[in-house]
C-alpha cells in the first residue's frame, strides 16, 4: 500500500478512533483520528488530505456540518460517512450535499478499503486529468442498474464485460432481482444493440405452443395453424433471445433448445426446411437448475450450454445498502409520472425501510414506493405511507438471540391480543389451562397495548 495517503478519521467513539486507526495504518496509510468536528476542520485547514471518514452521529457539530464546512474550506477533499442502519437516510442527504461515499455501520474493514482505493484510483485519474464528471454521478448506475453493494458492483462489472462479448448467459435470482433488468442492460450495451431484443417466457405457455413460439410452424402443421409462423429464434435474429423462466421448459423442448444452441439451426414444427439463426442467448431462472439437473430435471448438456458465463443476483436482504440508492431513483421515477414533489423519508420511515426482509426483492420495493408517493400527503413519507411494512413492525418474531422467557412472554401477549383478552378462548388456543394462563399473566405483568 502507498505510504503517502493521509486519512482523517472523525468519531467521537474512542473504540471507532482506536480500530479503524489501528486498521488503516496496517493496511499502510498515514492515519490521525480526532473526536469532534472543531478538531477534525483544525486539521483540515493545517494539512492535507486525502480522504475524510466522518462519523454521522457526533455531539455537538454532527457529520452533515462537518462535511460542509469542509468543503469551504477545500472542495476537493472525499469525505466518506460513516452511518448506522437507522440514519441511512441522511447518508443520502450527505451524498447530495457532496460527500464522497457513506458506508453503512456495522461495516467490515474491507468496506472502508475498498472506498479509499476507489478514492485514490479517482485521484489519479482527476490528476491525469481523464476522468469525465458525469462519469463520477454514474459510479453505482449502469443502464438503469442500481448498486453500490459489494455484490452489485461486482455483478455490474460482470454485466459491463460480457456485453462486449458474445457469450451465453445465465442469470440467477430471486423474483423481482432485476433479471430482465439486467437481460436488457446486456442487450443495449453490446455490439448486437441495434439488433431486436425478443423475451419469452418459457413459463407462460404449455410445450406444444412453446415450440411453435420458438421455432415457428408451418401452416397446417396442427389444428389452428392456419398460416406460416416465425418462431421468436428467427423475430430474434441478429439480437438478443431472453428465455425467461428456463427452468420450466419440458424435456422434449429442452432438446430442441440444445440443437440450436450447437448448430445454430432449427426446423419449424411441422416443417422440413433447416434454418440458420444468429442470436445470442440469455436465460434467466429462480429455480436452482444445478439442483435440478441432479435430479435430472434438467438436462446436464443444455445446463452446460446456457451456463457459459452466470450472473447471480442477490436478494434484496442481502445487499441492504443499496435501499437507499433504490428509494432516492424510484422516488424521482414516481414523483416525474404522478406529478407529486417529495423530499425524501422521515427517518423512522427509512427504518422500517431497511428493517424489512424484502420477499420480493426491488420489484417489492418499487411497489412500495410507488404507493407511498401516490398516498403521501406531505413532502415527506411517513410510516402511515407504508402500512405494509409497519404492520410487519409490529408483529412479533422469535430471534435466536431471545431468551425463552422473553419469546414466551410475547407470544402469550399475541394470543391474548389475538383473542381480545378472551382468558378461555386465549388459555385453549395455547394448549394451557386458565389458571396458568392467569398465572402468566401476573408474572410477566401484561396489560392491553
Ligand atoms: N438494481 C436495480 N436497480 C434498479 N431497478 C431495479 C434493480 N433491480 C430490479 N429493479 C427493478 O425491479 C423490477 C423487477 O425487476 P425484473 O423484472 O428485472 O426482475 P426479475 O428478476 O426478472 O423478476 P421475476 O423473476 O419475477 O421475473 C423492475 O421494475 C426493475 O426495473
Ligand atoms: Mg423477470
Amino acid at each position: 500500500m502507498r505510504k503517502d495517503v493521509h486519512i482523517l478519521v472523525v468519531d467521537d467513539e474512542r473504540i471507532m478512533r482506536d480500530s479503524l486507526s489501528d486498521w488503516l495504518l496496517e493496511e499502510g496509510y498515514e492515519v490521525v483520528a480526532v473526536e469532534d468536528g472543531a478538531r477534525a476542520l483544525e486539521k483540515v485547514r493545517a494539512e492535507r488530505w486525502d480522504a475524510l471518514l466522518v462519523d454521522l452521529k457526533m455531539p455537538g457539530m454532527d457529520g452533515i456540518e462537518v462535511l460542509e464546512e469542509v468543503k469551504k474550506i477545500n472542495q476537493d477533499i472525499p469525505v466518506i460517512i460513516m452511518t448506522a442502519y437507522a440514519t441511512v437516510d441522511s447518508a443520502v442527504r450527505a451524498m447530495k450535499q457532496g460527500a464522497y461515499d457513506y458506508i453503512v455501520k456495522p461495516f467490515n474493514p474491507e468496506e472502508i478499503g475498498l472506498a479509499i482505493r476507489k478514492i485514490i484510483a479517482y485521484q489519479d485519474l482527476l490528476k491525469e486529468n481523464i476522468y469525465l464528471r458525469h462519469e463520477l454521478e454514474k459510479k453505482y448506475e449502469f443502464m438503469d442498474i442500481i448498486g453500490k453493494s459489494h455484490k452489485m458492483q461486482e455483478v455490474l462489472a460482470l454485466v459491463r464485460t460480457v456485453a462486449k462479448s458474445n457469450s451465453t448467459i445465465l442469470i440467477e435470482g430471486e423474483s423481482g432481482t432485476g433479471k430482465e433488468l439486467v437481460a436488457r442492460a446486456i442487450h443495449n450495451s453490446s455490439l448486437r444493440s441495434e439488433g431486436p431484443f425478443v423475451a419469452v417466457s418459457c413459463a407462460a405457455l404449455p410445450e406444444s405452443l412453446l415450440e411453435s413460439e420458438l421455432f415457428g410452424h408451418e401452416k397446417g402443421a396442427f389444428t389452428g395453424a392456419v398460416a406460416r409462423k416465425k418462431g421468436r429464434f428467427e423475430i430474434a435474429n441478429t439480437g438478443t433471445l431472453f428465455l425467461d423462466e428456463i427452468g420450466d421448459i419440458s424435456p422434449k423442448t429442452q432438446v430442441g433448445l440444445l440443437r440450436v444452441l450447437e448448430e445454430k439451426k432449427f426446423t419449424r414444427v411441422g416443417g422440413t426446411e433447416v434454418l440458420q439463426t444468429d442470436v445470442r442467448i440469455i436465460s434467466a431462472t429462480n429455480k436452482d437448475l444445478k439442483a435440478m439437473v441432479a435430479e435430472e430435471k434438467f438436462r446436464e448438456d443444455l445446463y452446460y450450454r446456457i451456463n457459459v458465463v452466470s450472473i447471480l443476483l442477490p436478494p434484496l436482504r442481502a445487499k441492504k445498502e443499496d435501499i437507499p440508492l433504490l428509494v432516492q431513483h424510484f422516488l424521482k421515477k414516481y414523483c416525474i409520472e404522478n406529478k407529486k414533489e417529495i423530499d425524501g423519508l422521515s427517518s423512522e420511515a427509512s427504518r422500517l425501510l431497511m428493517k424489512y426482509d424484502w420477499p420480493g426483492n426491488v420489484r417489492e420495493l418499487e411497489n412500495v414506493i410507488e404507493r407511498a408517493v401516490v398516498v403521501a400527503k406531505e413532502r415527506i413519507i411517513v410510516p402511515e405511507d407504508l402500512p405494509l411494512l409497519a404492520a410487519e413492525e409490529g408483529k412479533f418474531k422469535p430471534t435466536p438471540d431471545m431468551s425463552l422467557r422473553e419469546v414466551e412472554k410475547e407470544h402469550i401477549l399475541l394470543a391474548l391480543e389475538s383473542n381480545n383478552w378472551n382468558i378461555t378462548k386465549t388459555a385453549k388456543m395455547l394448549g394451557i389451562d386458565r389458571n396458568t394462563l392467569s398465572s402468566r399473566i401476573k408474572k410477566y405483568k401484561l396489560k392491553k397495548r
